[in-house]
C-alpha cells in the first residue's frame, strides 16, 4: 500500500488522521516538531514510522521529504495536520492586544507551514501521476469565528484558515491534470492534545455560566471526535472520492452551515 505522510502526526487530530489511515492499509509516516508527540502516538499505533519536522522551516521540508522518498519509496499522500494553539502560543486576546510576533507565528505554521509542504511534495506526486493531499482548515476559516474567549488569536486564526482553503481550491486546478487530488477539512470543536473531552466539557460550562448559549455543541449533541476527523480524512483520500478535488468539508457537526 501507498504511503502517506501526516504533519502534526503527534496531536490529536494528526493521531485521528494516523488511525483511520492505518485502517484503511495505508502505510503512514508522522511528522511532529515535538520529539514526545510523535513517539507517543508511533507507540499507540504499534510503531509507526516517524521524524522530527518544523514545517515552518522550508529547507528542513525539502531535507526530511528527501530521506522519506529515499527511505520508503513513492509518496502517495499528504496530510497536513501541524499547527494547533497550544505550539502557537498565541494569546486569547482582541486583535489590538496581538503582535506582529503572534501573526508570524500564525501564519508561519498554517500558511507557510501548509505552502511548504505542497510546495515540496507536489513533485513527488507528480512523478507518480496521481496523488492525494488534505488540509487541515477550520471552521473558522469558512466563517469568521469563534470569540476570542474560546480561540488563541481568533480573527488571525480565522483569516489563515480561510487561506488555507482558498490555497487548496486554487493548488487542485493546479494539480487537477496531473491526476492529483487537493482538499480540506475544517474540524469545529474537537480534541486537541491541550483540550482532551473532559477539558472540552469543563470549558463549556463555564461558557454557558457567563454567557448562556455561547457554550454551543452540534445539533447531534456531541463535540467532534479526532475519528471523525481520521474517516473524513481517508474517505478524501481514497478511490471513493475519486471525482471530489478543491473541496472543504465541513466537520463541524451543524455547528455552522453554509
Ligand atoms: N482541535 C480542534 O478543535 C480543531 C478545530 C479546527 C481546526 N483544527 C486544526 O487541526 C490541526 C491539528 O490540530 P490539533 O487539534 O490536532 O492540535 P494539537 O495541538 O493536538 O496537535 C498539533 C500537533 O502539531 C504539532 N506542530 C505544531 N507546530 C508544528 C510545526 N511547525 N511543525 C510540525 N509540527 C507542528 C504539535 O507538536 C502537535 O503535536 C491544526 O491545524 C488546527 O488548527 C483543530
Amino acid at each position: 500500500m501507498e504511503l502517506a505522510i501526516v504533519t502534526g502526526g503527534g496531536g490529536a487530530l494528526g493521531r485521528g488522521v494516523a488511525t483511520a489511515l492505518k485502517a484503511k492499509g495505508w502505510r503512514v509516516m508522522l511528522l511532529d516538531m515535538v520529539q514526545e508527540h510523535a513517539q507517543e502516538v508511533s507507540t499507540e499505533l504499534g510503531g509507526l514510522p516517524w521524524k522530527i519536522l518544523d514545517v515552518t522551516k522550508l529547507a528542513d521540508v525539502q531535507r526530511v521529504f528527501a530521506e522519506i522518498a529515499e527511505e520508503h519509496g513513492a509518496i502517495g499522500a499528504l496530510v497536513n495536520a501541524a499547527g494547533g494553539a497550544m505550539s502557537l502560543r498565541v494569546p486569547k486576546a482582541d486583535v489590538a492586544t496581538q503582535n506582529p510576533e503572534h501573526w508570524d507565528r500564525m501564519i508561519g505554521v498554517n500558511i507557510y507551514g501548509t505552502f511548504n509542504t505542497c510546495h515540496t511534495v507536489a513533485p513527488y506526486l507528480k512523478r507518480n501521476g496521481k496523488g492525494g493531499i488534505v488540509s487541515l482548515a477550520s471552521g473558522a476559516g469558512m466563517q469568521g469565528g469563534p470569540p476570542i474567549a474560546r480561540q488563541s488569536g481568533a480573527a488571525l486564526y480565522s483569516a489563515t484558515k480561510a487561506g488555507v482553503i482558498a490555497f487548496t481550491q486554487a493548488l487542485s486546478q493546479e494539480l487537477g491534470p496531473h491526476g492529483i487530488r487537493v482538499n480540506a477539512v475544517s474540524p469545529g470543536r474537537n480534541e486537541s492534545r491541550a483540550k482532551p473531552l473532559a477539558r472540552m466539557l469543563e470549558m463549556q460550562k463555564e461558557e454557558e455560566s457567563s454567557d448562556p448559549g455561547s457554550g454551543r455543541v452540534s445539533p447531534l449533541i456531541r463535540f467532534g471526535r479526532p475519528s471523525d476527523i481520521g474517516d473524513a480524512v481517508a474517505f478524501l483520500l481514497s478511490e471513493e472520492a475519486s471525482y471530489i478535488t478543491g473541496c472543504c468539508l465541513d466537520l463541524t457537526g451543524g455547528i455552522r452551515m453554509h
